[in-house]
Protein backbone atom coordinates (compact mmCIF):
# COMPACT_ATOMS: atom_id res chain seq x y z
CA UNK A 1 0.00 0.00 0.00
CA UNK A 2 1.31 3.42 -0.83
CA UNK A 3 1.39 5.90 2.08
CA UNK A 4 -0.14 9.05 0.07
CA UNK A 5 -3.76 7.66 -0.78
CA UNK A 6 -5.33 11.48 0.44
CA UNK A 7 -2.29 13.55 -1.29
CA UNK A 8 -3.49 16.99 -1.46
CA UNK A 9 -6.74 16.20 0.08
CA UNK A 10 -8.30 17.90 2.83
CA UNK A 11 -10.92 15.70 5.51
CA UNK A 12 -12.79 17.48 8.10
CA UNK A 13 -13.56 14.71 10.99
CA UNK A 14 -16.64 15.71 13.38
CA UNK A 15 -15.93 13.52 16.78
CA UNK A 16 -12.28 13.36 16.56
CA UNK A 17 -11.55 14.42 19.53
CA UNK A 18 -10.82 10.83 20.53
CA UNK A 19 -11.87 7.34 19.57
CA UNK A 20 -12.51 6.47 15.54
CA UNK A 21 -12.47 9.84 14.72
CA UNK A 22 -8.67 10.62 16.19
CA UNK A 23 -7.67 7.35 14.37
CA UNK A 24 -8.84 8.58 11.30
CA UNK A 25 -7.26 11.69 12.02
CA UNK A 26 -4.02 10.06 12.60
CA UNK A 27 -4.33 7.72 9.04
CA UNK A 28 -5.32 10.62 6.63
CA UNK A 29 -2.49 12.46 8.08
CA UNK A 30 0.06 9.49 7.12
CA UNK A 31 -1.63 9.13 4.07
CA UNK A 32 -0.92 12.64 2.98
CA UNK A 33 -3.87 14.27 3.69
CA UNK A 34 -4.73 17.87 5.75
CA UNK A 35 -7.34 17.19 8.15
CA UNK A 36 -9.54 19.48 10.38
CA UNK A 37 -10.77 17.65 13.67
CA UNK A 38 -13.75 18.83 15.25
CA UNK A 39 -15.60 18.08 18.89
CA UNK A 40 -17.33 19.24 21.88
CA UNK A 41 -14.46 18.72 23.98
CA UNK A 42 -12.00 21.45 23.51
CA UNK A 43 -8.99 20.25 25.69
CA UNK A 44 -9.03 16.53 24.36
CA UNK A 45 -9.45 17.70 20.87
CA UNK A 46 -6.10 20.70 21.10
CA UNK A 47 -4.21 18.41 22.45
CA UNK A 48 -5.15 15.45 19.70
CA UNK A 49 -4.09 18.03 16.82
CA UNK A 50 -1.30 19.28 18.57
CA UNK A 51 0.04 15.23 19.03
CA UNK A 52 -0.70 14.71 15.40
CA UNK A 53 0.66 18.52 14.11
CA UNK A 54 2.98 20.27 16.61
CA UNK A 55 2.86 23.26 14.44
CA UNK A 56 -0.61 23.31 13.41
CA UNK A 57 0.39 23.18 9.56
CA UNK A 58 -1.58 19.95 8.68
CA UNK A 59 -4.38 19.64 11.77
CA UNK A 60 -6.02 22.29 13.33
CA UNK A 61 -8.90 21.45 15.57
CA UNK A 62 -12.08 23.85 16.02
CA UNK A 63 -15.02 23.39 19.14
CA UNK A 64 -18.06 22.01 17.33
CA UNK A 65 -21.10 20.64 18.24
CA UNK A 66 -22.70 18.72 15.45
CA UNK A 67 -26.53 19.64 16.63
CA UNK A 68 -25.98 23.54 15.88
CA UNK A 69 -26.89 24.88 12.32
CA UNK A 70 -24.15 27.85 13.29
CA UNK A 71 -21.28 25.95 14.28
CA UNK A 72 -21.40 24.17 11.35
CA UNK A 73 -21.93 27.56 8.98
CA UNK A 74 -18.40 28.48 10.94
CA UNK A 75 -16.38 25.27 10.98
CA UNK A 76 -16.90 25.10 7.17
CA UNK A 77 -15.90 28.63 6.41
CA UNK A 78 -13.12 28.25 8.98
CA UNK A 79 -11.98 24.60 7.47
CA UNK A 80 -11.95 26.34 3.92
CA UNK A 81 -10.01 29.70 4.94
CA UNK A 82 -7.49 27.02 7.13
CA UNK A 83 -6.81 24.60 4.13
CA UNK A 84 -8.62 25.98 0.89
CA UNK A 85 -11.32 23.61 0.38
CA UNK A 86 -13.07 20.44 1.83
CA UNK A 87 -13.08 17.37 0.04
CA UNK A 88 -13.88 14.30 2.47
CA UNK A 89 -16.04 14.99 5.15
CA UNK A 90 -16.73 12.12 8.24
CA UNK A 91 -19.76 12.79 9.90
CA UNK A 92 -18.46 10.61 12.87
CA UNK A 93 -19.29 11.99 15.98
CA UNK A 94 -21.91 10.47 17.98
CA UNK A 95 -23.67 9.02 21.06
CA UNK A 96 -24.52 5.38 22.61
CA UNK A 97 -27.74 5.37 24.13
CA UNK A 98 -28.40 1.86 25.90
CA UNK A 99 -32.72 1.34 26.33
CA UNK A 100 -34.95 -0.78 25.48
CA UNK A 101 -38.83 0.79 24.30
CA UNK A 102 -40.29 0.54 28.09
CA UNK A 103 -37.05 2.28 29.31
CA UNK A 104 -36.02 5.11 27.35
CA UNK A 105 -37.33 8.43 27.96
CA UNK A 106 -38.56 10.95 25.22
CA UNK A 107 -35.98 13.21 26.33
CA UNK A 108 -33.17 10.26 25.71
CA UNK A 109 -34.54 9.22 22.40
CA UNK A 110 -34.17 13.20 21.24
CA UNK A 111 -30.93 13.54 22.38
CA UNK A 112 -29.41 10.75 20.67
CA UNK A 113 -31.42 11.92 17.62
CA UNK A 114 -30.45 15.32 17.71
CA UNK A 115 -26.75 14.26 17.98
CA UNK A 116 -26.68 11.15 15.60
CA UNK A 117 -29.46 12.28 13.30
CA UNK A 118 -29.48 16.02 12.86
CA UNK A 119 -25.95 15.96 13.43
CA UNK A 120 -25.34 14.36 10.04
CA UNK A 121 -27.95 15.95 8.01
CA UNK A 122 -26.36 18.94 9.03
CA UNK A 123 -23.04 18.39 8.27
CA UNK A 124 -24.34 17.19 5.03
CA UNK A 125 -26.37 20.33 3.89
CA UNK A 126 -23.11 22.17 5.35
CA UNK A 127 -20.73 21.06 2.94
CA UNK A 128 -22.62 19.61 0.28
CA UNK A 129 -22.65 23.26 -1.82
CA UNK A 130 -19.15 23.84 -1.75
CA UNK A 131 -18.69 19.60 -2.81
CA UNK A 132 -21.33 20.30 -5.62
CA UNK A 133 -19.47 23.56 -7.03
CA UNK A 134 -15.87 21.53 -6.53
CA UNK A 135 -17.74 18.45 -8.76
CA UNK A 136 -15.95 16.38 -6.02
CA UNK A 137 -16.06 15.01 -2.73
CA UNK A 138 -16.50 12.13 -0.34
CA UNK A 139 -18.71 12.00 2.71
CA UNK A 140 -18.33 8.91 4.69
CA UNK A 141 -21.49 8.52 7.66
CA UNK A 142 -20.56 6.45 10.33
CA UNK A 143 -23.76 4.32 10.98
CA UNK A 144 -23.30 0.98 12.92
CA UNK A 145 -24.15 -3.00 12.82
CA UNK A 146 -27.33 -1.88 15.02
CA UNK A 147 -27.87 0.12 11.67
CA UNK A 148 -28.24 -2.88 10.04
CA UNK A 149 -30.57 -5.15 12.20
CA UNK A 150 -33.13 -4.99 15.25
CA UNK A 151 -30.69 -4.58 18.09
CA UNK A 152 -32.92 -5.26 21.73
CA UNK A 153 -31.94 -2.42 24.28
CA UNK A 154 -30.76 -0.07 21.42
CA UNK A 155 -34.33 1.41 20.21
CA UNK A 156 -32.92 4.98 20.29
CA UNK A 157 -29.17 3.86 19.16
CA UNK A 158 -30.69 1.41 16.52
CA UNK A 159 -33.25 4.13 15.05
CA UNK A 160 -30.81 6.89 14.73
CA UNK A 161 -28.34 4.47 13.01
CA UNK A 162 -31.18 3.38 10.41
CA UNK A 163 -32.04 7.05 9.77
CA UNK A 164 -28.16 7.59 9.30
CA UNK A 165 -27.96 4.47 6.82
CA UNK A 166 -31.55 5.81 5.01
CA UNK A 167 -30.16 9.53 4.36
CA UNK A 168 -26.93 7.57 3.04
CA UNK A 169 -28.39 6.25 0.25
CA UNK A 170 -31.16 9.53 -0.71
CA UNK A 171 -28.37 11.77 -0.74
CA UNK A 172 -25.67 9.56 -2.41
CA UNK A 173 -28.85 9.59 -5.41
CA UNK A 174 -29.35 13.26 -5.36
CA UNK A 175 -25.50 14.15 -5.49
CA UNK A 176 -24.07 11.78 -7.58
CA UNK A 177 -24.60 13.80 -10.75
CA UNK A 178 -22.39 16.33 -9.48
CA UNK A 179 -19.54 13.60 -8.72
CA UNK A 180 -19.94 13.97 -4.92
CA UNK A 181 -19.75 10.41 -3.14
CA UNK A 182 -21.71 9.71 -0.10
CA UNK A 183 -21.55 5.85 1.40
CA UNK A 184 -21.92 4.51 5.47
CA UNK A 185 -19.84 2.80 7.86
CA UNK A 186 -21.23 0.11 10.08
CA UNK A 187 -19.07 -0.53 12.15
CA UNK A 188 -19.25 -3.00 15.10
CA UNK A 189 -17.73 -3.85 18.28
CA UNK A 190 -14.91 -1.20 18.63
CA UNK A 191 -12.54 -0.56 21.72
CA UNK A 192 -13.47 3.27 22.21
CA UNK A 193 -14.61 5.37 25.19
CA UNK A 194 -17.92 4.70 23.75
CA UNK A 195 -17.81 1.04 25.14
CA UNK A 196 -17.80 2.30 28.62
CA UNK A 197 -21.63 1.46 28.39
CA UNK A 198 -20.96 -2.10 28.32
CA UNK A 199 -18.38 -1.65 31.58
CA UNK A 200 -20.52 0.40 33.16
CA UNK A 201 -23.83 -2.79 32.50
CA UNK A 202 -22.13 -4.76 34.80
CA UNK A 203 -19.10 -7.13 35.07
CA UNK A 204 -18.79 -9.91 32.36
CA UNK A 205 -21.12 -7.94 29.55
CA UNK A 206 -18.10 -6.85 27.43
CA UNK A 207 -16.89 -10.46 27.55
CA UNK A 208 -20.41 -12.03 27.13
CA UNK A 209 -20.92 -9.25 23.56
CA UNK A 210 -17.20 -10.20 22.69
CA UNK A 211 -18.27 -14.11 22.38
CA UNK A 212 -20.72 -13.21 19.87
CA UNK A 213 -17.98 -11.54 17.58
CA UNK A 214 -17.32 -14.31 14.59
CA UNK A 215 -13.55 -13.31 14.48
CA UNK A 216 -13.74 -13.31 18.51
CA UNK A 217 -12.13 -9.92 19.34
CA UNK A 218 -13.14 -6.47 19.55
CA UNK A 219 -11.73 -4.24 16.62
CA UNK A 220 -9.18 -1.62 17.30
CA UNK A 221 -10.52 2.03 15.88
CA UNK A 222 -7.29 1.65 13.42
CA UNK A 223 -9.87 -1.12 11.57
CA UNK A 224 -12.28 1.60 10.78
CA UNK A 225 -10.26 4.21 9.68
CA UNK A 226 -8.65 1.87 7.25
CA UNK A 227 -12.30 1.51 5.77
CA UNK A 228 -12.53 5.28 6.12
CA UNK A 229 -9.50 6.18 4.14
CA UNK A 230 -10.57 3.27 1.31
CA UNK A 231 -13.98 5.67 1.09
CA UNK A 232 -12.47 9.10 1.38
CA UNK A 233 -9.66 8.48 -1.31
CA UNK A 234 -10.13 8.07 -5.25
CA UNK A 235 -9.40 3.85 -5.24
CA UNK A 236 -13.46 3.82 -3.91
CA UNK A 237 -14.03 6.13 -6.86
CA UNK A 238 -16.94 3.94 -7.91
CA UNK A 239 -18.63 3.56 -4.76
CA UNK A 240 -21.63 5.51 -4.11
CA UNK A 241 -24.80 4.88 -1.19
CA UNK A 242 -23.50 2.01 0.35
CA UNK A 243 -23.01 0.04 3.53
CA UNK A 244 -19.42 -0.64 4.12
CA UNK A 245 -19.48 -3.58 7.04
CA UNK A 246 -16.44 -3.98 9.73
CA UNK A 247 -17.61 -5.90 12.25
CA UNK A 248 -15.80 -9.12 12.67
CA UNK A 249 -19.21 -11.16 10.88
CA UNK A 250 -21.01 -9.86 13.58
CA UNK A 251 -24.37 -9.10 11.18
CA UNK A 252 -23.18 -12.48 8.97
N1 LIG B 1 -17.35 1.99 19.51
C1 LIG B 1 -18.18 1.19 18.87
O1 LIG B 1 -18.23 -0.01 19.15
C2 LIG B 1 -19.06 1.73 17.76
C3 LIG B 1 -19.75 0.81 16.98
C4 LIG B 1 -20.54 1.25 15.92
C5 LIG B 1 -20.61 2.60 15.65
N2 LIG B 1 -19.93 3.49 16.41
C6 LIG B 1 -20.04 4.91 16.05
O2 LIG B 1 -18.74 5.41 15.77
C7 LIG B 1 -18.71 6.83 15.99
C8 LIG B 1 -17.50 7.18 16.86
O3 LIG B 1 -17.67 6.62 18.13
P1 LIG B 1 -16.47 6.14 19.08
O4 LIG B 1 -16.68 4.70 19.33
O5 LIG B 1 -15.17 6.65 18.56
O6 LIG B 1 -16.92 6.87 20.44
P2 LIG B 1 -16.30 8.11 21.25
O7 LIG B 1 -17.31 8.39 22.32
O8 LIG B 1 -14.90 7.83 21.67
O9 LIG B 1 -16.26 9.28 20.17
C9 LIG B 1 -17.38 10.02 19.81
C10 LIG B 1 -16.98 11.48 19.80
O10 LIG B 1 -18.12 12.26 19.40
C11 LIG B 1 -18.11 13.43 20.21
N3 LIG B 1 -19.43 14.05 20.29
C12 LIG B 1 -20.49 13.63 21.02
N4 LIG B 1 -21.49 14.51 20.89
C13 LIG B 1 -21.07 15.50 20.06
C14 LIG B 1 -21.66 16.69 19.54
N5 LIG B 1 -22.90 17.07 19.86
N6 LIG B 1 -20.91 17.46 18.70
C15 LIG B 1 -19.64 17.10 18.38
N7 LIG B 1 -19.03 16.00 18.85
C16 LIG B 1 -19.75 15.21 19.68
C17 LIG B 1 -17.62 12.96 21.58
O11 LIG B 1 -17.17 14.04 22.37
C18 LIG B 1 -16.53 11.98 21.19
O12 LIG B 1 -15.26 12.59 21.10
C19 LIG B 1 -20.06 7.17 16.63
O13 LIG B 1 -20.93 7.68 15.64
C20 LIG B 1 -20.56 5.82 17.12
O14 LIG B 1 -21.98 5.78 17.23
C21 LIG B 1 -19.16 3.09 17.47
Amino acid sequence: MGKSRLEGKVALITGGARGMGASEAQLFLDEGAKVVITDILDEVGQETARRLSPDGSQCVFYHHDVTSESDWESVVADAISAFGKIDVLVNNAGVFEQGSILDTSLKNFERTMDINVTGVFLGMKAVAPHMVQRKQGSIINISSVAGLNGTPGFVAYGASKWAVRGMTKGVAKELAPFGVRVNSIHPGIIDTPMLQTFDEAGEGVREMVRTRIPLGYEAEPIHVARLALYLGSDDSAYSTGSEFIVDGGWSA
